[in-house]
């Protein structure tokens, strides 16, 4: 399986603080069935500051040390970045990382609300022919209070990751519910576990897709893994039509 969205790099982000650490994640991944992962640093979030070049380095690194530990599971190169006013400064200086440097960004908007230029920031990018990713919008305040939002979002061509302790109940019943309404109107193209250690916050992609394959069958969850698949291989992922949603989701808040 592969991840697209994962804090494993050592040192530089909120995950692992040691190397020790690092190659307990990866074994941890790898009993998973978890081959690639997309480490994918925060970078300009208020904390973190991770470009570019610093993450590719690392990341070779990293790679070096897991053939050292005989763990076969391979990292690429991604970055989780906050949607910023400055990010088009940052992407003309080369700090911004698309997955595997390929057509791809995780975007990241703050937890409470959708800021007002995020539509112009999508369709910058779109027009720069990337496509953002926005990452866990089921834990969003801003979609959760107006989930129309999230429809116009996808609508004007971003995709959706979702994340799979969400779709666990990790993070409580209602962000499990607003996951499964934003897949049942068909708003979301990927799963990935965002996992940060081997505790709270660890890999459940296999737990993820057997739920999706309870709740809505196979082709879902085929649909999900070969998301990830068609992505790695620098092919075009599968999109659906976009069902609209209501602005209040009715019984569950
Ligand atoms: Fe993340």
């Amino acid at each position: 399986m592969i991840d697209l969205h994962c804090h494993i790099l050592p040192y530089i982000d909120d995950g692992p603080k040691t190397w020790s650490d690092f190659l307990e994640m990866a074994r941890h991944a790898g009993k998973q069935g978890i081959k690639v992962i997309y480490t994918t640093p925060h970078h300009m979030n208020g904390y973190y500051i991770n470009t570019k070049n610093d993450i590719l380095k690392h990341v070779e690194q990293c790679n070096e040390q897991l053939k050292k530990a005989n763990i076969h599971v391979q990292l690429y190169p991604g970055q989780e970045v906050q949607i910023h006013r400055d990010l088009f400064t940052a992407l003309d200086k080369g700090e911004i990382l698309t997955l595997n440097n390929g057509k791809y960004l995780l975007l990241e908007l703050p937890s409470s609300y959708v800021p007002s230029y995020t539509h112009e920031v999508i369709y910058e990018l779109l027009i720069k022919e990337i496509t953002p990713i926005i990452v866990h919008p089921e834990r969003n305040q801003g979609f959760i209070e107006n989930c129309q939002l999230l429809f116009d979002i996808v609508l004007e061509g971003a995709l959706v990751q979702i994340t799979s302790g969400s779709i666990i109940g990790l993070f409580g019943r209602k962000i499990k519910s607003f996951s499964e309404k934003i897949i049942d109107h068909r708003l979301a193209h990927f799963i990935a576990t965002d996992a940060h250690n081997t505790r709270s916050r660890t890999f459940t992609l296999n737990e993820a897709y057997e739920t999706i394959t309870k709740l809505y069958g196979i082709q879902q969850m085929y649909f999900f893994r070969e998301n990830a698949e068609l992505l790695h291989n620098g092919n075009q992922v599968h999109v659906e039509q976009p069902i609209p949603m209501r602005k209040k989701i009715l019984g569950l808040f």
